[in-house]
């Protein structure tokens, strides 16, 4: 140390240390303490950890799909800095996380499929850069992304065979699925089932649509366990200008980059509001949750090949989907503004372009503009304790929880409940990856790893519910705390959750 500060010490030309002090053997010396400091750094602190294995009894298939859709320009709006068109619908981007013919390998077998950071990383953190107001700091973002993220990678196969039918029957049955005996004799049904031709075991779909700054990667546990029970979960990334930033693709091989965008990046005549931004993105994203379903048909059919304009991603899944997927049993779900997204786009469900049987929203948005109240479909409703304990002014309607409430307790058959001890990111990856960090931050109580369990829990209870019409988990409970937050003179009525977390449950479908 005494050696280094010498530099500052005003004195004789000798004591200064010459240009030459980087020799190879100090670079070496430095480089090997800086390996050192970073190798007992992670180990004694884990600040990163692996996505933990998937919840239920299927592998799951891991595919980014790019396909082109009908061209459309969802609003008028220009971008100041390129006069780009601001809401122009060219292609459609997903990840598909679906339930795979390939044996369960145990959990320290697993195979860990593909970076959880999208790619390129410089995209990703230079889009966080200008989301936060100073793109000059990109190259601090894309560190700081690589140094949290680069080590975590999404569980799964990428392009593995979809779940074959006779599996499929096989783990209804309740036997379970993925031990070679069993996929063995499956493979004997198979045939018999496949000579029926009846569409038997055709698997029910999920579109998934993401937060604001939120991209389709942001939540593989909860949506890789959800099709590891048996279902096909398209993440839809969407280019409304929410996320951080993303590239389109088109067949001819040109690319456009879609960055996060806000109202001062935007022209429109008449100019735009805030509300009139959030209302063009969410017909942006109800546009990409129609082009999803109608990619879903597309796959199902089998007739036209579907071509992934998406780069270096593979594509020999895809034709194993035909007559894989029921298009009676689609669901949409979404978290944040997602929530917001996926509650719009029930206003139409049922019709053509929409044939939807049910919504989960996770923390409906508190600043996405109104929700819509039009819901002829089965809805559920979970909130994390922050979104239900701190409360704020929703447009004309109150306070967001009533306006909560007042939606869900007239609609046909809604949920509305709250998982107990978590924060409004508590169903991303973000508190498995970085556990300490988002604790330290969000303030939860609750294990991370509890916390998704039980949202997923009641996510598959309620698309099971869409299935059967059997309730189960929480969702056999009855109301425990209607008043939510403003319940005072009692205490809050809980329910435990099947991992052991405490929920408030403030309103369940009437009883006919
Ligand atoms: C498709 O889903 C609907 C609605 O959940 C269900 O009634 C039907 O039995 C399913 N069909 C197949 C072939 O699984």
């Amino acid at each position: 140390m005494a050696f280094r500060m010498s530099r500052f010490v005003p004195g004789p030309a000798r004591f200064v240390p010459r240009p030459s002090r980087l020799t190879p053997r100090r670079l070496l010396f430095i480089t090997s303490a800086g390996v050192l400091f970073w190798f007992l750094f992670f180990s004694l602190t884990p600040i990163t950890s692996p996505l933990p294995p998937y919840t239920g009894p299927h592998e799951v298939g891991i595919l980014d799909v790019e396909t082109e859709v009908q061209k459309r320009t969802i609003h008028d709006a220009i971008l100041k800095a390129t006069g780009e068109k601001a809401f122009q619908l060219d292609t459609l981007a997903i990840t598909l996380y679906y339930p795979s013919s390939l044996p369960l390998a145990s959990p320290s077998q697993r195979p860990w499929a593909r970076p959880w950071l999208p790619q390129p990383v410089s995209l990703i953190g230079e889009g966080y850069a200008r989301l936060a107001g100073v793109s000059k700091l990109s190259s601090v973002f894309t560190f700081g992304l690589w140094l949290l993220g680069s080590s975590t990678v999404i569980p799964g196969v990428v392009d593995a065979p979809i779940l074959s039918s006779a599996e499929q029957i096989l783990g209804e049955d309740g036997s379970g699925a993925g031990e070679f005996g069993k996929i063995m004799s499956a493979a004997e049904q198979e045939h018999k089932e496949l000579k029926r031709g009846d569409g038997l075991g055709s698997l029910p779909c999920v579109v998934f649509t993401h937060g604001m700054a939120g991209m389709s990667q942001s939540y593989a546990h909860y949506l890789g366990s959800i099709a590891s029970h048996g279902y096909v979960v398209a993440a839809v990334e969407h280019r409304d200008g929410s996320g951080p930033g993303t590239i389109v693709h088109h067949p001819d091989g040109t690319e456009r980059k879609v960055w996060h965008m806000k109202l001062k990046d935007l022209e429109a005549d008449p100019p735009m509001t805030d509300l009139d931004l959030k209302a063009a993105q969410l017909n942006f994203r109800e546009a990409e949750i129609s082009e999803t379903i109608k990619l879903f048909a597309q796959l199902n059919a089998g007739d036209a090949p579907v071509v992934n304009l998406k780069p270096d991603s593979p594509r020999n899944a895809l034709p194993g989907f035909k007559n894989r997927l029921n298009l009676s049993a689609v669901t949409v779900g979404g978290h944040s503004y997602g929530a917001t997204g996926a509650m719009q786009a029930l206003k139409s469900a049922g019709s053509k372009t929409m044939p939807i049987n049910g919504g989960i929203a996770l923390d409906p948005g508190k600043g996405s503009g109104p929700l819509n109240k039009d819901i002829d479909v089965p809805i559920l409703v979970m909130q994390s304790g922050e979104w239900t304990e701190k409360q704020t002014a929703f447009y004309d309607e109150g306070w967001h929880f009533e306006a909560v409430k007042n939606i869900i307790d007239n609609v046909k058959e809604g949920w509305f409940m709250t998982l107990l001890g978590t924060a409004h990111p508590s169903c991303t990856d973000a508190p498995l990856i970085v556990p300490w960090i988002m604790k330290m931050v969000t303030g939860t109580t609750l294990s991370s790893k509890v916390a998704l369990k039980e949202y997923i829990d009641a996510s598959v209870a309620f698309l099971e519910y869409l299935r059967t019409g059997e309730k189960k988990g929480v969702l056999e409970s009855g109301v425990t705390n209607a008043g939510g937050p403003f319940t005072h003179d009692k205490p809050h009525g809980k329910v435990q959750g099947p991992d052991g977390a405490d929920w408030e449950v403030h309103t369940v479908p009437k009883s006919e």
